[in-house]
């Protein structure tokens, strides 16, 4: 911990600065590589560094609901932190199963959820416990691989939680983002430690701090803070400049 408080104090200085800059460098698009030949498994295209991983197929939906999961990510602790307001209308990008979004929707009882997934298999399965627990905040969203299809200045937050590694279009989809938050809303973005060898997830679904902030920078966002009180996951949130 000792060690590692100046490497943070560092990129926290590197990061202000970059922050600084970013009113004008907001928006630039990075550029995609395309390397199959450096690919460790996922994508072979790498965005700022970082190779994208394979999007996790509607097959795997019983691994989102696996019971040690309310350990390991303590999601009704990830949701309180989000302080929300009871109107809120708030978009769960990657939403699978809705083990977010059924929770969020608790929390926003005069608000809404959009759960925004390209699997329509994800959509009908969140349909399914909607009808079954007769959820009426939730609203399932089809998105594209490069879009959220959500309307401009509509939410006040979004939060995206062990998703965003696997946007193909991670530059798309936050410009996307970006563009439905309202000035001020906030992106919460959950995200495995990849710091920490610990962690028992595969490499290219874990993101480290200082990738996350890289990758969220290239747009007009104040990275507000980083919550650490998850055993495996960053919590980091970003909010958009009024
Ligand atoms: C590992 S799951 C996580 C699901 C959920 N957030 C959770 O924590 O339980 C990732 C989800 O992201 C979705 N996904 C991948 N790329 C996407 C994109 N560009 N837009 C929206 N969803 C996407 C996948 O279909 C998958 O359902």
């Amino acid at each position: 911990m000792i060690q590692l408080l100046p490497a943070r104090i560092l990129l926290l200085s590197i990061l202000t600065l970059a922050t600084l800059c970013g009113t004008v460098l907001a928006q630039d698009f990075p550029g995609y590589v395309v390397d199959p030949a450096s690919s460790r498994g996922g994508l072979g295209k790498f965005y700022l560094g970082r190779e994208i991983s394979l999007v996790m197929g509607h097959q795997g939906a019983d691994w989102l609901e696996r019971p040690e999961r309310i350990e390991q990510e303590q999601p009704d602790q990830v949701v309180a932190n989000m302080g929300l307001a009871p109107d809120a209308v708030v978009a769960d990008i990657g939403a699978g199963t809705g083990y977010f979004s059924f929770r969020i929707a608790r929390r926003v009882p005069d608000g809404k959820v959009l759960a925004v997934d390209i699997q329509p298999e994800m959509l009908n399965l969140i349909e399914q416990r909607k009808a079954e627990e007769g959820v009426n905040n939730i609203e399932g969203v089809l998105g594209q691989i490069d879009d959220p299809n959500l309307p401009a200045d509509s939410i006040d937050a979004a939060i995206m939680v062990d998703a965003y590694h696997e946007f193909s279009h991670p530059y798309e989809m936050i410009r996307g983002i970006y563009s439905a938050l309202k000035p001020g809303g906030r992106i919460f973005l959950l995200e495995y430690r990849e710091e920490d060898p610990r962690v028992p997830i595969r490499p290219l679904h874990k993101m480290s701090e200082e990738q996350v902030v890289r990758e969220m920078l290239v747009f007009n966002l104040d990275w507000t803070e980083t919550l650490d009180f998850l055993p495996w996951q960053h919590m980091m949130i970003f909010t958009k400049v009024e």
